[in-house]
């Protein structure tokens, strides 16, 4: 009962996290840092990293080596990519994300 309380709980604090965290910025911090941190194992990475077309270009050639597409609807997809371009190498306000735990 008390684990299934605790699940219970992780299912609402995600579906609240989904609702609170919209705009690519935060789409970025939550779906792609997850596993682009320490903890995640994947190298960290960076708006600054590309510039906004090889950005525009990356996931519509299918270059990410791992499959997102469940994980990263479509449309959260083009929001985190909007901000990967706001922010790009070569965009009027480049910006590094703060390195994850
Ligand atoms: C399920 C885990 C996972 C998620 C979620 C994820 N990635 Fe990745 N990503 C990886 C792995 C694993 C690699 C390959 C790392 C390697 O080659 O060592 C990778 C590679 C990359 C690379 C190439 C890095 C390099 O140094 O060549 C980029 C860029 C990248 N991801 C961007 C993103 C972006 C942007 C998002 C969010 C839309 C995202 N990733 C979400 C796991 C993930």
């Amino acid at each position: 009962m008390k684990k299934l309380l605790s699940l219970l709980s992780c299912a609402a604090i995600v579906l609240a996290c989904n609702s609170v965290f919209a705009g690519g910025a935060d789409l970025f911090l939550v779906k792609c840092m997850g596993c682009h941190s320490k903890k995640g194992g994947a190298p960290f990475i960076s708006p600054t990293d590309k510039s906004a077309s090889v950005w525009e270009k990356y996931f519509k050639r299918h270059r990410h080596p791992v499959d997102l597409s469940k994980t990263i609807t479509k449309d959260e997809l083009n929001q985190i990519i909007e901000t990967l371009k706001e922010h790009a190498a070569d965009s009027d306000q480049p910006a590094s994300a703060v390195i994850p735990k």
